[in-house]
């Protein structure tokens, strides 16, 4: 069975450069999906507090033939439980929900900039990495603003950044600001959540001539490009799918005619206004 490439993080953790995403499935379809995934070869999981399924990952690891310590698990501090004494609750919250004693990556979720609680927040999870109690910490959606804020504060660069990139939506500026500062990329809705972007001419070309899906081609392009890349799947042909992209490469020809596709189509909220559950 074939096994992701590992990226070596700034605080020396290892990361499968490939996991599963969870957003918007149910907690039995998450069970299944983690579940698939383990199958699959797949050893990093992706979920957060909001998405209301921890505990059917938890319950996926913990039923899975692959050791604990084989698989790399992330998940979030949700926006309403930003400031320290909450970060640290939920933190708790979420184990228990996991049934797990430590998670592999904690994220802030947004910085929600209006709130202006990410920095408190951030150091609870600088404490919580002091003590032992998670490996490794980083933050979603923060703009070069709020990285420079936490970094300040603290003088802890988080390990990744999770944002929204994808072949419509490169983030080239902010990509390049956090690999100046040592921090991985890590893309969100990285298959444009499943949208126009799998029938885009250019990439079904491209398809064509290695034999392969468009969301195979663009799951080579983020590995290829250096992101760590989280697709999600409730369909175990497509989980399968989305994890045999280690045995083709992108010419720089490829590459060159994906980075011609962009139209700069964000998906998602923008992170400096987007303010939900403030
Ligand atoms: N930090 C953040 O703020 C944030 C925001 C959004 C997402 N995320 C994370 O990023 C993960 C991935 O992003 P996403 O879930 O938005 O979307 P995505 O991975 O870009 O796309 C998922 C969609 O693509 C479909 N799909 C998957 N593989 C396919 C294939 N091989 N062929 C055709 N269709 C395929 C899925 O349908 P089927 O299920 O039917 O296969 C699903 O509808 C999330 O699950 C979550 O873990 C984080």
């Amino acid at each position: 069975m074939s096994h992701a490439p590992l990226i070596t993080l700034n605080d020396g953790v290892q990361i499968p450069q490939l996991g599963l995403g969870v957003w918007q499935l149910s907690d039995e379809q998450a069970f299944a999906s983690s579940a698939a995934a383990l199958a699959a070869g797949y050893r990093h999981i992706d979920t957060a507090m909001i998405y209301g399924n921890e505990a059917g990952v938890g319950r996926a690891i913990a039923e899975s033939d692959v050791p604990r310590d084989e698989i790399f698990v992330t998940t979030k501090l949700w926006n309403a439980d930003q400031g320290f004494d909450s970060t640290l609750r939920a933190y708790d919250a979420s184990l228990k929900l996991m049934g797990l004693e430590k998670v592999d990556l904690y994220l802030i979720h947004w910085p929600l900039p209006s709130k202006n609680a990410y920095p408190s927040s951030w150091r609870a999870l600088v404490q919580l990495q002091k003590q032992g109690r998670v490996g490794s910490i980083g933050v979603c959606n923060f703009n070069a603003e709020h990285l420079e804020r936490i970094i300040g504060d603290t003088g802890v660069k988080p390990a990744l950044n999770q944002i929204e990139i994808h072949p419509d939506f490169v983030q080239h500026d902010l990509v390049e600001f956090c690999q100046s500062q040592g921090i991985h990329t890590e893309s969100w809705s990285p298959l444009g959540q499943g949208g126009e972007l799998l029938n885009q001419l250019t990439l079904k070309g491209i398809a064509a001539h290695h034999g392969r899906t468009v969301a195979q081609v663009i799951l080579r392009w983020h590995l290829q490009t250096g992101h760590i890349v989280i697709p999600r799947s409730s369909n175990p042909g497509r989980i399968v799918q989305n994890f045999a992209v280690f045995d083709f490469e992108l010419s720089a020809e490829d590459m060159a005619a994906i980075a011609a596709i962009e139209q700069g189509k964000r998906l998602g909220p923008d992170p400096a206004t987007f303010n939900l559950g403030a």
